[in-house]
């Protein structure tokens, strides 16, 4: 017999595949689209699926006067967001996403509580019998408010950092380290007191240690590691969002959370490994990272050279490999890029691409400019795979690239960013610098690439002086 619960709960299940194939999709380029499809129509299906539980449950009429209020005014940013944000917007965008996940969860915590354990008599037997045991709905609430808040904070800073309102350099307060330890040990006492006697004022504390925990953590980290942070909350989102389907019974929630929960934390791994940088160092808010000394090495003089004289150069050039990085996404010059590709290799110029794990201001970014200006997959190549080359290279073309071509990284050990790896382009015969000013890369850190005898800056807009490159070739 038909029922609008069964036909929701089935409803779920196929949300949940979808969403499952929607991540399978994203995986790799060549599927993208489709797995974003997949978790267009999951998430349709979850929403009508809730409504259609909800107007077949106890709603009233202005409860779901309200979810469809809110539903076509959040439909409406979204879309407006959606269309309007810059690709160079988007790690701060979806930082921001990340706040609403974790402000949702603490919202669910905070209504779980109200609902059930400050009910007049203490426990509302009814409400109680699916949640059995009051202290595991007191550890929902505690735990959930937590992540929750924790990942609100923690995002809002994210935004802010990223989008340049606030300074990236990490916030260094004294005994760092033993603040956030000593954060988690008084959650943890007070999520046991909590469950032992649940009271508001207990619950206030734990929100207001959690939202100035969330805000510590990612303030104590340093713009180099803003890559691995966005996908850290992102993770956390997901366990915020688990830990909102335990309290609302709602299966699909649990499981998509732990989706997202487990695959940002798969991909923070992989990024840490990437950069070289410590995963538990990372989730642990810069967890023994110290303040290094401030620069104030002397580098020497930069060269300059014009547009003309970089054309003649890859005239006579074998071989010629392009380092892109945020600066060419501000410019929009991967059109630009791809045309001096095409008349360079047209020439019998040898032209390929390398590709650092974090160029730009989100994973795969050059990758997907190149693609969008149809550059052959086949010349573009990863870090790992083009490194050992740049001996053997002519030139080499830093289109608004920094920290990712900063020798400092293999060379200076009391860099911020030492140990990270970087494309080692100064190997190469010719380094032309394509960028605006001296100014510092996303770390914050100055770069002795520019003062090497080999470098030359080539100063302006990339895609102004990549235009300038074309004509005279
Ligand atoms: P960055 O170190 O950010 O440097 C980009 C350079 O581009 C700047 O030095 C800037 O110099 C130049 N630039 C900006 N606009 C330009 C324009 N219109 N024309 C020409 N040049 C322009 O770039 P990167 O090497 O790609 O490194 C990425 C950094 O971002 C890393 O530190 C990474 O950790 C961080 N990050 C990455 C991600 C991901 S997931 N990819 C996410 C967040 C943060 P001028 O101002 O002098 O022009």
């Amino acid at each position: 017999m038909f029922s609008v619960e069964t036909t929701a709960t089935s409803a779920y299940v196929v949300a949940a595949l979808l969403f499952i194939l929607a991540l399978a999709g994203l995986s790799k380029h060549e599927t993208a689209k489709t797995g974003n499809s997949f978790g267009i129509a999951g998430m349709a299906i979850a929403l009508l699926a809730t409504v259609a539980k909800a107007i077949d449950g106890d709603i009233e009429h202005l409860g779901l006067g309200l979810l469809l209020i809110a539903s076509l005014i959040g439909a409406a940013i979204g879309l407006w967001r959606a269309r309007v944000v810059e690709m160079t917007g988007m790690p701060e965008l979806i930082a921001l996403l990340h706040s609403f996940v974790g402000l949702a969860a603490v919202l669910v915590g905070w209504n779980g509580y109200l609902h059930i354990e400050r009910h007049p008599d203490g426990v509302d037997a009814q409400l109680l019998g699916a949640h059995r045991l009051l202290g595991i709905h007191s550890a929902e609430v505690v735990i959930g408010v937590f992540i929750g808040a924790v990942t609100f904070t923690g995002s809002i800073v994210a935004n802010l950092k990223l989008s340049a309102r606030i300074t990236s350099t990490p916030l260094m307060l004294p005994g760092k380290n033993f603040l956030n330890l000593g954060a988690l040990v008084g959650f943890s006492a007070l999520t046991v007191w909590f469950v032992i006697s649940p009271s508001i004022w207990l619950l206030a504390i734990v929100t207001a240690l959690a939202l100035l925990l969330g805000w510590h953590l990612v303030a104590s980290i340093g713009g180099g590691d803003m890559p691995v942070v966005v996908s850290m909350l992102n993770s956390y989102s997901g366990w915020a969002a688990a830990a909102s389907g335990f309290l609302l019974s709602n299966d699909l929630l649990i499981i998509t959370g732990a989706l997202v929960g487990s695959s940002g934390a798969y991909l923070s791994y992989i990024m840490c490994k990437a950069m070289n940088r410590s995963f538990i160092s990372v989730i642990a808010g810069g967890f023994g990272i110290e303040a290094g000394p401030a620069d104030d090495k002397d580098y020497g003089v930069h060269r300059e050279i014009t547009a003309a004289a970089v054309a003649e150069l890859l005239t006579s050039a074998d071989s010629v490999i392009i380092t892109p990085g945020y600066g060419m996404a501000v410019a929009q010059a991967q059109y630009g890029v791809a045309d001096l590709t095409r008349t360079l290799r047209e020439r019998g110029i040898d032209v390929r691409f390398g590709i650092h794990p974090v160029a730009g201001r989100l994973p795969g970014h050059m990758n997907v400019l190149l693609a969008e200006a149809k550059v052959p997959y086949d010349i573009v190549l990863e870090m790992d795979e083009i490194n050992d080359d740049f001996a053997d290279t002519s030139v080499v073309l830093v289109i608004g690239a920094n920290d990712t071509v900063n020798p400092a990284a293999a060379e200076d050990p009391g860099s911020p960013i030492a140990g990270m790896p970087v494309l080692t382009v100064w190997e190469a015969d010719n380094v032309i610098v394509f960028k605006r000013s001296m100014a510092s890369g996303y770390a914050g850190v100055q770069n002795p690439l520019f003062f090497r005898t080999n470098s030359a800056m080539l100063f302006g807009d990339a895609k102004e002086r990549v235009d300038d490159i074309l004509r005279a070739l």
